[in-house]
């Protein structure tokens, strides 16, 4: 079994989360700092593909490194609204990705989620799935995400959820429901507070990248 939660940690992403937790910090600060964060979480989720080891020949000498191995089978797969700034993150690294949407919407009272729109890949049950939401707080939004991805066919296990901000009751819920799903995660914060926000955390991710 994959391991559950996979936590990106460098002085870059501390430095990074830092600017875009501080309250002060305006939009269009906020959006930088996270496009800078969320390009690294990239390239650790397209890390974490399967891989095969190559030797390549350097100018000097031979090196035994890697390379991905099912470059025709990904799918980038945003949970809208704030997963589509993930996603541009994923298609700047790396431009010929395919890319699925879902529209889920938590309710703001309730902090229930809603599925209203799904658009995917025809063939996505063959494919690896980078799916890509920057919070992962209740993680009904996760889950519902997931679900959605199963009923299409993916493999549990060929989910790899990447994620800027995560809270212990977000990651068990989804972690029980489907241990096979890899997280990959900038953080992990202490808890939920009653209006099921991540606390400390960086308030709404999405009204705070986009600007309200
Ligand atoms: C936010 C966030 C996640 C969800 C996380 O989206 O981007 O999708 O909440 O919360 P959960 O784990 O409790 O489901 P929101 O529905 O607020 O919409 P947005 O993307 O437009 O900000
Ligand atoms: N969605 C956010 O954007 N922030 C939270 O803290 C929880 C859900």
């Amino acid at each position: 079994m994959v391991t559950a939660v996979h936590t990106l940690e460098s002085r870059a992403i501390t430095h990074l989360m830092t600017v875009m937790r501080d309250a002060s910090t305006p939009h269009e600060a906020f959006a930088a700092h996270a496009r800078r964060l969320m390009r690294l979480l990239a390239e650790e989720g397209i890390a974490c593909l399967p891989h095969t080891r190559i030797e390549v020949t350097t100018p000097c000498g031979t090196f035994v490194g890697e390379k991905l191995l099912v470059a025709s089978a990904v799918c980038a797969v945003s949970i809208m609204r704030a997963g589509d700034s993930l996603v541009e993150e994923v298609r700047a690294a790396w431009p010929g990705v395919r890319v699925g949407k879902l529209l889920i919407q938590r309710d703001e009272q309730t902090a229930i989620p809603r599925l209203f729109y799904e658009k995917l890949p025809a063939d996505i049950a063959r494919m690896h799935v980078l799916l890509c939401d920057p919070m992962l707080a209740t993680g009904g939004s996760a889950m519902m995400a997931i679900d959605a991805l199963l009923k299409r066919g993916v493999r549990a296990a060929f989910i790899i959820f990447l994620n800027v901000l995560s809270c212990p009751e977000g990651i068990a819920r989804v972690h029980a429901a489907h241990p096979a799903v890899q997280i990959i995660t900038c953080a992990t914060d202490e808890r939920l507070n009653e209006r099921k926000f991540i606390v400390p955390g960086l308030g709404d991710f999405g009204d705070r990248f986009y600007g309200g």
